[in-house]
């Protein structure tokens, strides 16, 4: 499908969205990513082709996680990470960097450390290099990566992990001193799940992420938005009211949002595709038109870009073993309904 029959197809659609403020329409789209996974993204042109002519925005995956770089202790290996950023600079792409600092997705020698001044040096070390290689190139880094605990109401708030454990709540306050002190420029930002679904815990998810922002604020430590993965179950519902409510504090806070993780999870749904794409888009709708309206996103960001790879299928297999459709593209790289729905509300097309 051509831009102009996808615009002219989101159009169509727009009688059954609600309706987006008319600051969003008279400003310029915003911007729309993917994350790349490396070895997708080497073996596959079409892989590199979609993001060329899909993105503003490009996400390394996994190659600036810990496990990436720092298997060797003594040595980064940024090969991953630099052939995806100079794919995003020769193609004009903005950077998002995830992460700086994550419980999941370590070596194994990270997992070992024992004391407090052990994990310290190495986190500052290794945010001092990370950060200084890419500096002024990667524009966003999501600093610290799901350090809130899955659920507060039942204790946290923050997540049980090695930071944690040896550092305390103080994890978070050096990660975002030092990549600040390193990088002035950069945008820093606290990225989290599991904040959309009409459940306590989400509810009490989003005021755990207020509460570190302001804090750190409090500090005196540079914080400039929350990014909400929105990793969507389609059998699930979306706070509205709570979502809006989270955008109002986040403005009040000074703080920015930014979608960064966006993909439905289809596992329960009816194996029909037409319908799973239609739920997934309808799905897709009622997040973004509940964020959109009440506050603009830096960016929208997806979990890959086509069903063909994605994290959902081997995570939430279906029953019937169908693969999943959690992505605006199919597996053979066409336009799902998704991608309509992401066009029109980028595009402020109410
Ligand atoms: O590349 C190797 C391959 O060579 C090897 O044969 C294979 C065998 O297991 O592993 C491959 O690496 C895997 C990599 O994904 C690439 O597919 C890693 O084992 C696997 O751990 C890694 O999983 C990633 C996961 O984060 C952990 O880092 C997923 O791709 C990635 O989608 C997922 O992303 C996370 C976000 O960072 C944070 N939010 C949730 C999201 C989904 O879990």
């Amino acid at each position: 499908m051509t831009r102009r029959g996808l615009l002219r197809g989101t159009s169509a659609c727009l009688a059954a969205a609600g309706s987006l403020g008319a600051a969003l329409a008279a400003d310029r789209p915003i911007p729309f990513g993917s994350a790349a996974e490396i070895e997708t993204f080497r073996k596959d042109a079409r892989y590199r082709d979609a993001l060329k002519r899909y993105c503003d925005v490009i996400v390394p995956m996994n190659d600036l996680k810990w496990e990436a770089l720092r298997h060797d202790r003594p040595r980064f290996d940024f090969s991953g990470a630099d052939e995806l950023v100079g794919f995003a600079e020769a193609n004009k792409k903005a950077l998002r960097g995830h992460t700086l600092l994550w419980g999941e997705a370590l070596p194994p020698w990270a997992k070992e450390m024992a004391t407090r001044a052990e994990a310290e040096r190495e986190l500052v070390n290794h945010i001092e290099i990370v950060v200084d290689r890419y500096k002024g190139r990667v524009g966003t880094w999501d600093v610290v990566n799901e350090v809130i605990k899955y659920d507060p109401t039942e204790g946290g708030p923050y997540r049980d992990t090695i930071w944690q454990r040896l550092l305390g709540p103080e994890h978070v306050d050096i990660a975002f001193r030092t990549a600040a002190r390193v990088d002035p420029k950069a945008r820093l930002v606290l990225n989290d799940f599991h904040f959309e679904e009409p459940v306590p815990g989400a509810a009490a998810r989003r005021k755990v992420a207020l509460d570190i922002c302001r804090r750190l604020k409090d500090k005196g430590i540079p914080v400039h938005g929350i990014g909400m993965q929105a990793h969507l179950y389609a059998d699930k519902g979306i706070d509205v009211d709570g979502l809006q409510r989270f955008m109002r504090d986040l403005d009040e806070l000074g703080l920015d949002v930014e979608i960064t993780e966006l993909d439905v999870i289809d596992w329960k749904l009816p194996a029909d595709p037409a319908q799973r794409d239609k739920t997934a888009a309808a799905l897709v709708s009622t997040f973004l038109e509940a964020i959109v309206s009440a506050k603009r996103p830096k960016a929208i960001v997806t979990w890959g870009l086509t069903d063909r790879y994605s994290w959902v299928h081997e995570t939430f297999p279906r029953k019937d073993s169908a693969r999943a459709r959690p992505l605006p593209l199919d597996a053979d790289y066409r336009q799902k309904p998704m991608m309509a729905v992401l066009e029109r509300y980028r595009r402020g097309l109410a």
